[in-house]
């Protein structure tokens, strides 16, 4: 049975956090020593490795702010549009994503940003869009925070004005959040390049379902994906439309379960309760979001933090190559396209992931081959 092929990426560390605000991290909620490094340099290693490696992804979210608790965990954020232009120059198959919050951008400078994009990565440049849940980055700038379902509306007219600047001209546009008159920009993407939405919300889906091309989903599991793959497609198909689905993990992928285990018990030991609650709250108390809907309601408060200490509410691939390989394979059976990684040690991580994973994934032909 051919089964397609499941695009891999990283989920890139341009989110973080690193000196001179405190020891580095990026998706562990943990002061244990990891090899991550919110700079430039070292996303762009990482790019060449996946680029060399055939793998597509390289996917940047986008946070403004101080951070969260007091330690201030993703205090450091590099932007992911300028980041995104030289990764584009510096690569050759590499497909990039970059994170747009709506409420700070206006349509039409983003528009331009994405044709100039296009250009300059003949085509490989997509955008998430994100209508944002952390009201003190709202806060910070002076930009209202709209009620939730608010959001998404505004979103939802972004993506309308977003998509007319990509594919008219002379184009008038009257709506509660923007006011177009004889819309025009040139020049104008190839083709509209693919948008994508992580949100969790019934608002979030049914944005997806009219305007995305990619549902990002953090399903904690196989079951889960099934459920959320089901869900989406569903109501694309309201809309005549199809969508492809996108999870993220949190890989710590070992020789041995033992040695992955022992590593999880590090990362416990030097966990961050204080970030990890005030990531909670932001989350599961200003939306229905991915926290709340994943771990439901009546969870555990010692589930709900482990679950966010190790790769705040991504899946987790925690075991041998073999492992990780059986858990990809069933989450392509429940009906992903794609995954993008978070690592502990991200250039080792990445390096061994293409040595000892990817291949297995060839040989089982949940990839295709591509060296
Ligand atoms: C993979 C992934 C990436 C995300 N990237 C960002 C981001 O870069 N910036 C941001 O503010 N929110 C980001 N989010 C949060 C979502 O956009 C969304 O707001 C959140 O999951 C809550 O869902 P809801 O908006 O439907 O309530 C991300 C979520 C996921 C699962």
């Amino acid at each position: 049975m051919s089964r397609g092929h499941l695009e891999l990426g990283l989920f890139a560390p341009t989110v973080g956090r690193m000196d001179p605000i405190g020891p580095p991290t990026m998706y562990l909620v943990s002061e244990v020593p990891q090899q991550v490094s919110i700079t430039y340099e070292a996303n762009r290693r990482l790019a060449h490795m996946l680029d060399r490696g055939g793998l597509e992804f390289f996917f940047m979210a986008q946070r403004g702010g101080r951070g969260f608790g007091a330690s201030r965990f993703w205090s450091h954020a590099l932007d992911s549009f300028t980041v995104a232009a030289a990764i584009a120059d510096a690569t050759e198959r590499l497909r990039i994503v970059s994170t747009v919050h709506t409420a700070f951008y206006h349509p039409a400078m983003v528009a331009r940003m994405g044709a100039t994009l296009d250009q300059i990565s003949g085509g490989r440049w997509g955008l998430n869009l994100v209508s944002g849940w952390a009201k003190p980055e709202f806060e910070m700038i002076d930009i209202p925070f709209l009620e939730h379902g608010e959001r998404y509306r505004q979103t939802e007219e972004f993506t309308e004005v977003l998509r007319l600047f990509w594919n008219e001209d002379g184009f008038d546009y009257e709506g509660d959040y923007y006011t177009i008159r004889g819309g025009y920009a040139q020049p104008k993407p190839e083709g509209t390049p693919p948008l994508f939405n992580a949100g969790a919300s019934d608002a979030a889906r049914e944005f997806v379902a009219r305007h995305c091309d990619w549902y990002f989903t953090g399903a904690l599991s196989a079951e889960q994906l099934r459920d959320d793959a089901k869900d989406i497609r569903a109501r694309a198909a309201r809309h005549g439309r199809d969508i492809k689905v996108i999870v993220y993990l949190f890989g710590l992928i070992r020789d041995s379960e033992a040695q992955a285990q022992a590593e999880v018990e590090e990362i416990m030991a030097r966990r961050d309760d204080d970030a990890a609650r005030a990531l909670i709250e932001g989350l599961s108390g200003q939306s229905l979001g991915t926290f709340a809907k994943g771990f439901g309601e009546g969870v555990a408060e010692a589930e709900l933090l482990h679950n966010t200490i190790i790769g705040v509410g991504s899946g987790k691939l925690i075991g041998t190559h073999q492992q990780a390989a059986d858990a990809l394979e069933a989450y392509q059976g429940a009906g992903l396209d794609g995954a993008v990684f978070c690592f502990r040690n991200f250039e080792a991580d990445t390096a061994s992931f293409i040595e000892n994973v990817v291949p297995i994934l060839e040989t089982r032909g949940i990839r295709r081959p591509r060296r």
